[in-house]
């Protein structure tokens, strides 16, 4: 029987999810298809209940339903609920699921490291910054540190959470295994030419991870690679989330090397 998978959100700008997910559906031959709906916030109580309606088989959440959407779903994962916010909603059976697979997707290349990262910093206190804390903590990262611009955001995260906060100004004092970018400081558009982290500032071994993609090697990613330290795109995150999504979906795994290229393309065009 076909199914009708999407993402939602509002704007709802370029997105390569229905790339990557069309991508999936073909290759592994499954009858169905993924669109992109934009739904303002005033029609996300209507759209939900065409979800259950239709059925739709399973949504990607974006900006700004991610919240908003936990109060239409049956459940949610511990991992939803310590973010607080889902980016995922599938089927088991009649219950509608919300995951969060953000937090799938920011931990998939950190658990190919070895060793695993044993302390870390995260830069940023928005959306982004609280998954990316989430997963440190699922990965079991000993030492985990949260900085930004707004400090009382940060000290609002690090009591939530249990984690360091870091005076902005004071963080690229202390040498630390990881640090994320979670802010848009680095984004095509003019904060480009922008990055969290001085040039001069990493320090050996140290591994440099953005969650921005675009462009895909971002000034902070640039800098690091100079300075001989491991760098993770935000490709990774992006492509990690959505593999995750698929398999809840279908219960099969994309080609992850082609999916890759898939995506790469994408952003190249
Ligand atoms: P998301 O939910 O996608 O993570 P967000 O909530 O807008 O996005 O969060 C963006 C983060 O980047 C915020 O922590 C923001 O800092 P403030 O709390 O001070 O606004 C941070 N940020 C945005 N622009 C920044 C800049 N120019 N320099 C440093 N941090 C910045």
């Amino acid at each position: 029987m076909f199914k009708s998978y999407g993402i939602i959100g509002w704007p709802l700008g370029h997105t390569m999810s229905p790339t990557l997910h069309n991508w999936g559906f073909g290759e592994l031959g499954v009858d169905a298809s993924y669109a992109a709906w934009p739904v303002s916030s005033g029609d996300l109580s209507s759209f939900m209940g065409q979800v259950r309606a239709r059925p739709i088989s399973g949504l990607s959440v974006t900006i700004p339903h991610k919240q908003a959407v936990m109060e239409h779903l049956d459940t949610i994962s511990d991992r939803a609920a310590q973010v607080g916010a889902v980016n995922t909603l599938y089927w088991d059976g009649d219950t509608l699921c919300g995951e969060n697979t953000d937090v799938i997707g920011f931990i998939a290349p950190l658990r190919s490291m070895a060793p695993l990262p044993d302390s870390a910093l995260v830069l940023g206190a928005g959306g982004a910054a609280r998954a990316a804390i989430v997963g440190l903590k699922e990965l079991g990262v000993r030492r985990i540190g949260v900085s930004n611009r707004t400090r009382t955001k940060a000290t609002f995260l690090a009591e939530e959470f249990g984690v360091n906060c870091i005076d902005w100004e004071k963080r690229m004092e202390t040498p630390w295994t990881l640090v994320c970018n979670t802010t848009p400081l680095g984004m095509s558009g003019e904060l480009e030419h922008l990055s969290p982290w001085d040039a001069d500032r990493f320090t050996p071994g140290m591994t440099a991870y953005d969650i921005v993609y675009n462009p895909l090697e971002t000034r902070f990613l640039h800098d690091a690679d100079n300075a001989h330290c491991k760098t993770i795109s935000g490709l990774e995150m992006f492509l990690h989330q959505g593999l995750a999504q698929f398999h809840l979906w279908t219960g099969l795994d994309m080609d992850e090397a082609g999916a890759r290229q898939i995506l790469l393309k994408a952003l190249n065009s």
